[in-house]
């Protein structure tokens, strides 16, 4: 899909789309464009049921008085209700369904001088966010004409602010969509080091990328992550992705991702009935890149650092079993219990790593952590855990903002007892009861002192359910809610 923008005055063809808000006429430039065709507003809106709800619309094929083959109106909701921006990103994927189901190839949005650069550009962000689908691997593509090819001309004032605008959130878009491509893959297409040749990319565009290798995290100590890719052929790699957009002297921030590109449980296997969503294990770790790629390409002015830990759980003759105790990186003992509780594992050594060699001035993990998470808060919110209330308060802000939200659930003491081990230090599983915050215990004991945030996004990165902004299977979770985190509080301007 493409998406242009052009000075008035309108030279429209194809499909014109304009927008009228809730219980009112068509106003500004939609009022002239509605005056051309000679119709009787009211007449057409009550025959339409058209009322200017979001998602309502009047679809009138060769109008009189109007350079277009199409006019839509667009209900665009109420009138300061709009001004939130999510509100804008759903507007524009709703266009973008709209105009795949008519299979329109070429559209000119018309809009009015009050939109601000930012909500059009997330307008922008939701058209190309809404027409993503993962189709590699089907020999002949569904709806060809209606999907594959579709232009969409935003026609505004203010077309050079615009421009920078649009371009901006477009790669927070390219974010998105490459970590919803990297959910996608099959788990024998992208296994660890096909995951890790993908962060190598990010290169080209001024990433620092290094990776170790099993000897690597060996001399390091990091048992823990090693004790998860023992059973696999695949060898384990941990990512670092550094990118220094800010001042010189300042403290990184550091995204740390869980990346197991496929999870069978491993000895204590799962059930067959839809293992074979475990592809999308390694959710968190295709946010952290999806964010780099997205920090990298808008020139963010910001210290951050990427690390994901890509391992593949399986069961062999070398995987590690219930039973077996190990030494994580930073000396605590594990006993595991479960060897299907592995991404607190990989996330342990990753987590201490980060913390011990980057000093960041936090530490946010992303991790596809627990089916308790979805038990807990379906399907709208991911959880969220943490040890400070400031950075609880930007993330949960952040979430609001851009329509990825966090719930935050408890953690303290009480929690910590359920992972306490009669042979080791703690369990790698405390059993069902608060299942996601006994994760998120085990988690903090990898953790000093640094402001830290745990986001289990089992729930929401993949199995999505449909929205204005995505019909696919993976959503792409955590790319617009952390780069909003970072735009909004860590760019010093
Ligand atoms: N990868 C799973 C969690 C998961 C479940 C992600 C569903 C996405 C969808 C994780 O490794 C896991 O197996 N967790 C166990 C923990 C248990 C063994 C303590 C779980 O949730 O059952
Ligand atoms: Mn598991
Ligand atoms: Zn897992």
């Amino acid at each position: 899909m493409e998406i242009k923008t052009a000075a008035l005055p309108l030279k429209a063809t194809g499909t014109l789309v304009v927008y009228v808000a809730e219980d009112s006429m068509p106003a500004g430039r939609a009022a002239e464009v509605w005056k051309a065709t000679g119709l009787d507003w009211d007449k057409v809106a009550t025959a339409a049921s058209f009322k200017g709800k979001q998602g309502q619309l009047i679809d009138l094929l060769a109008p009189a008085g109007v350079a277009a083959e199409r006019l839509l109106v667009l209900g665009s909701g109420k009138t300061g209700q709009g001004g939130g921006l999510s509100a804008w990103t759903d507007r524009g994927g709703s266009l973008a369904g709209k105009l795949m189901n008519l299979k329109a190839a070429r559209a000119a949005v018309l809009l009015d001088d009050e939109a601000t650069p930012a909500q059009v550009a997330e307008l922008a962000a939701g058209l190309r966010l809404r027409h993503y689908r993962f189709d590699r691997y089907k020999s002949t593509k569904p709806d060809e004409n209606g999907h594959t090819s579709l232009t969409v001309t935003l026609h505004v004032d203010g077309k050079s602010a615009l421009d920078k605008a649009i371009a901006d959130r477009q790669a927070t878009v390219d974010g998105t969509l490459l970590a919803r491509d990297l959910v996608h893959q099959p788990p024998n297409v992208l296994g660890t080091l096909e995951f890790a040749a993908e962060a190598q990319k990010l290169t080209e565009l001024g990433v620092t990328v290094e990776q170790l290798d099993e000897a690597a995290m060996r001399k390091l100590g990091m048992n823990a992550l090693l004790a998860v890719a023992q059973g696999s052929d695949r060898p384990p790699r941990l990512v670092i992705m550094q990118w220094n957009g800010g001042k010189a002297k300042e403290a990184p921030i550091a995204f740390i991702g869980k990346g197991v590109v496929f999870d069978s449980g491993g000895i204590s296997l799962k059930p067959g009935l839809g293992m074979e969503d475990m592809k999308g294990d390694m959710g968190g770790a295709a946010a952290v890149t999806g964010l780099m790629q997205a920090l990298a390409t808008r020139k963010a002015r910001v210290n951050a650092i990427g690390v994901i830990g890509l391992v593949e759980n399986m069961p062999s003759g070398s995987a590690m079993r219930p039973g077996d105790i190990l030494k994580a990186m930073s000396g605590t003992t594990i006993e595991i219990v479960n060897t299907d509780a592995e991404g607190r594992l990989v996330l342990a050594d990753a987590l201490w790593y980060t913390q011990d060699r980057f000093k960041p001035q936090f530490m946010i993990n992303l991790a596809t952590l627990t089916g308790a998470i979805g038990v807990a808060l379906g399907n709208d919110h991911g959880g969220l855990f943490s040890n400070n209330d400031e950075l609880s308060g930007r993330l949960i802000a952040a979430g609001l903002a851009t329509g990825e939200k966090l719930w935050r659930l408890p953690m303290g003491q009480a929690y910590d007892k359920l992972i306490e081990s009669r042979f080791a230090d703690i369990k790698n599983s405390g059993g069902r009861p608060a299942g996601s915050i006994t994760a998120a215990q085990f988690l903090q004991r990898f953790v000093n002192d640094v402001p830290w945030a745990h986001l289990d996004i089992a729930a929401v990165a993949l199995a999505s359910p449909t929205s204005e902004t995505n019909t696919a299977w993976a959503s792409g979770f955590g790319v617009t809610l952390l780069d909003r985190l970072v735009r909004d509080n860590y760019e010093g301007k």
